[in-house]
């Protein structure tokens, strides 16, 4: 397993370049179950969830060719052979249960394991599974893989969440827009990565209204056809490079940033004293003078502080001046990246879904462990302020959700380098 290496010390100056999302590539790759004709997903992410998402959907059917260093994906399902997400790749993950809804709606039937859970919780898609039966599925859970069928096809019926579901919205969605009659979601999630899937699904012939409002309306049709559509620029990685500059101090451009995808997030970072300013070509950030200061943080759904960018915060918050409080209330086990942050001599006390943290002059590189996508990066991020050598272990956590991450970040000065591992 590959390693990070990662020297502290060095403020970053430079340009990053923001990839596609990869939590709208994950949805939008799915979609081509709903039509038998060509989709082709532009701006597309390099990374091991995409390639396993491919492999889900070749399991199945689908043609996937990646073209144009895999920055461009086209993909076919004239014919699905095969109409079971097996359990090896889908507890790989979790996104797989997206081509749930797509493949019920297409052929009246679709099995698929249920994910199981991961290491931030235990990750139920009960609110998947109902929304499915609110269009008239039937449902059976059988060793471990539901099985659903509509064999008269879907119909249009009114789904209200009890909480918002970004995957569950998604499932719903994709779902509806051939399921015969009149949909209404309701409390669904505003995600920008739902309200692209639903331009993605609007170029295709579905007709939607509301998407990234929480009702969302769709009128089911008899067929899809194929697109072209670029997936939207990836939100997380943009705040995560925009945590860069923040903590080592200097002044970064990422490029092809917009604001409106990160506003709660870059407000905290102007309460906490870095300065983001909308350039020409992205936005730029720059800590304004010292270390930064402490802010207090609650995630939420969107458009609130995202949960996926708790982790990278905290990162920040362990160097700035003062105590902040980072409250989780999406997952249930979201801090693990903390007592790897303590093994830097960072000061953080954890009770439940609440995270004190006491910002310290200096962290200290150390060998730390890498435990999910989110919190890889973090310790990545802390190493960059930290006096010394952090050594980041397993980060095949990491590629799953960041291109590249040590050429982007050593394009701007960082000492940074990946080991092959064993
Ligand atoms: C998506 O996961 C993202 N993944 C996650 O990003 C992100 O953290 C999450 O949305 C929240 O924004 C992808 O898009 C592939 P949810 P998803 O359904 O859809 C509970 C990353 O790092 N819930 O909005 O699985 C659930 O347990 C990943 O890129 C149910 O109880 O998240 C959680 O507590 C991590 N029953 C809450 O809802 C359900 O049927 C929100 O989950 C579904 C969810």
């Amino acid at each position: 397993m590959d390693s990070i290496i990662v020297t502290g010390g060095n403020a970053l100056n430079g340009t990053i370049p923001i990839a596609g999302a990869k939590n709208a590539c994950l949805t939008l790759m799915p979609a081509t179950l709903l039509s038998e004709e060509p989709l082709t997903l532009t701006n597309a992410p390099r990374l091991s969830d995409i390639k396993t998402m491919q492999l889900l959907l070749e399991s199945l059917g689908s043609e996937v060719t990646a073209l144009n260093d895999g920055k461009v994906l086209a993909l076919s399902s004239g014919t699905i052979t095969n109409h079971v997400a097996d359990y090896d790749i889908v507890r790989k993950m979790r996104a797989s249960i997206l081509v749930l809804g797509p493949m019920l709606a297409r052929e009246g039937h679709a099995v698929v394991s249920l994910p199981g859970g991961c290491a931030i919780g235990a990750r139920p898609v009960d609110l998947h599974l109902k929304a499915l039966e609110a269009l008239g599925a039937e449902l059976e859970l059988r060793d471990g893989y539901v099985h659903a069928t509509a064999r008269s096809g879907l119909k249009g019926g009114r789904i209200t969440f009890p909480m918002v579901s970004v995957g569950a919205t998604e499932n719903a969605l994709m779902a509806a827009t051939l399921a015969r009659g009149t949909t209404v979601i309701e409390n669904a999630a505003c995600e920008p990565e739902i309200t692209d899937l639903a331009h993605c699904l609007q170029r295709m012939g579905a007709q939607i209204e509301g998407e990234g409002t929480p009702t969302i309306t769709i009128q089911g049709v008899d067929r899809l056809s194929g697109a072209t559509h670029p997936v939207v620029t990836d939100r997380i990685e943009l705040g995560t490079y925009m945590l860069a500059p923040a903590i080592t101090g200097g002044e970064v451009t990422l490029e092809g940033g917009r604001l409106e995808l990160v506003s709660a997030f870059a407000e905290k970072l102007d309460e906490a004293g870095i300065a983001v300013e909308t350039v020409e070509n992205g936005l730029k950030v720059s800590r304004r003078n010292g270390p930064a200061r402490a802010v207090d943080v609650r995630t939420a759904p969107f458009p609130g502080f995202p949960t996926d960018l708790q982790a990278q915060m905290m990162a920040l918050l362990c160097t700035a001046d003062g105590v902040s409080v980072l409250e989780e209330t999406i997952f249930e086990n979201r801090f693990m990246h903390a007592p790897e942050l303590i093994r830097m001599g960072a000061q953080i006390d954890v009770q439940g879904g609440v995270a004190r943290v006491t910002g310290v002059e200096r962290l200290r590189g150390a060998q730390v462990m890498a435990t999910d996508l989110r919190a890889s990066v973090s310790l990545i991020l802390a190493g960059l302020a930290a006096e010394g050598e952090t050594q980041v272990n397993r980060v095949y956590h990491l590629d799953r959700g960041y291109e590249r991450v040590e050429e982007k970040l050593a394009a701007c000065g960082a000492a940074i380098r990946r080991v092959a591992g064993e």
